[in-house]
């Protein structure tokens, strides 16, 4: 298949998985939110940075760059670093903004080695569907030593990758919660063992706040279902996510996230 086919085909799977929709509300709330979001941009930026005066590298990889709205882009460049962007979809007018620019690259990249397709079938099929073989599947994929470079940042990713499962499931309200549970622990500790040991850092939402219109805590929800605690966590801060009660109406929602080296 030539190249362009392929693109295409590629393309149109990950716009049935949502992948476009969730960055274009992505980028929305962003701009709904005038300036809400810049203290943790701001953090998460500076987190990078820090990683980059301590480990010298000559490449850094972005995983889940989407926008680049949390990654330092501009710095990074005039330090002479050569930066590769992973995404399963990286936003078309960024690829063309940046065409050209020799020191940075945009590599399109499923982080879940190609699992998360497998939603497909399910949708497909659901009552032929075999929930313990895509666990078993997810569980033996061999994603260390995938990527060799001086430093590895995952960007809020960690929480995403198993998203197109969690709409086709709850949708159907055909897994338990446990399953659920299950499935996304399952791709948080492959993401996990993706990353180089020692030379990456990990920058990911850890829990879910719901506040009501007068700011008191009304529920939280974990983002993360694994233990980092055998990582250091550098920082630890708070992202005002909605204060619009576009997400769920009558409250805001506040996000608690955390940098960790691995
Ligand atoms: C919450 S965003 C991270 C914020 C992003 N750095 C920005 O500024 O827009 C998560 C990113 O992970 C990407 N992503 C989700 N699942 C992925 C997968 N399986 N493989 C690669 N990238 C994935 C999304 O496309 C999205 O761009």
């Amino acid at each position: 298949m030539n190249d362009f086919f392929h693109w295409l085909k590629r393309w149109r799977q990950n716009y049935s998985l949502g992948y476009f929709a969730n960055q274009h509300g992505i980028l929305q709330r962003f701009l709904r939110e005038q300036g809400n979001w810049e203290p943790h941009l701001s953090i998460s930026r500076q987190a990078i940075l820090s990683e980059v005066d301590r480990l010298k590298p000559k490449t850094v990889a972005i995983f889940g760059s989407g926008w680049l709205l949390d990654v330092p882009l501009k710095e990074l460049i005039e330090q002479g670093i050569r930066v590769k962007l992973f995404d399963i979809a990286h936003p078309t007018k960024l690829v063309n903004k940046y065409k050209g620019v020799e020191s940075i690259e945009f590599i399109d990249f499923d982080l879940t080695f190609g699992a998360v397709h497998e939603v497909k079938s399910f949708l497909q099929k659901p009552s032929s569907f075999k929930f313990e073989l895509l666990i078993d599947n997810i569980k033996n994929t061999s994603s260390s030593n995938a990527f060799n470079y001086d430093l590895v940042v995952s960007i809020n990713t960690l929480s995403q990758l198993h998203a197109p499962f969690i709409d086709a499931f709850e949708n159907r309200k055909s897994l338990s919660k446990y399953s659920l549970v299950e499935l996304i622990e399952a791709f948080q500790t492959l993401h996990i063992k993706s990353l180089p040991k020692g030379k990456s850092l990990l920058i990911t939402e850890l829990y879910e706040e719901i506040l009501d219109l007068k700011s008191k805590l009304q529920s939280e929800s974990p983002r993360v279902y694994i233990n980092l605690t055998g990582f250091e966590k550098v920082n630890e801060w708070n992202w005002q996510f909605d204060t619009q009660s576009t997400y769920i109406d009558d409250f805001s929602v506040r996000k608690r996230v955390g940098a960790y080296r691995v």
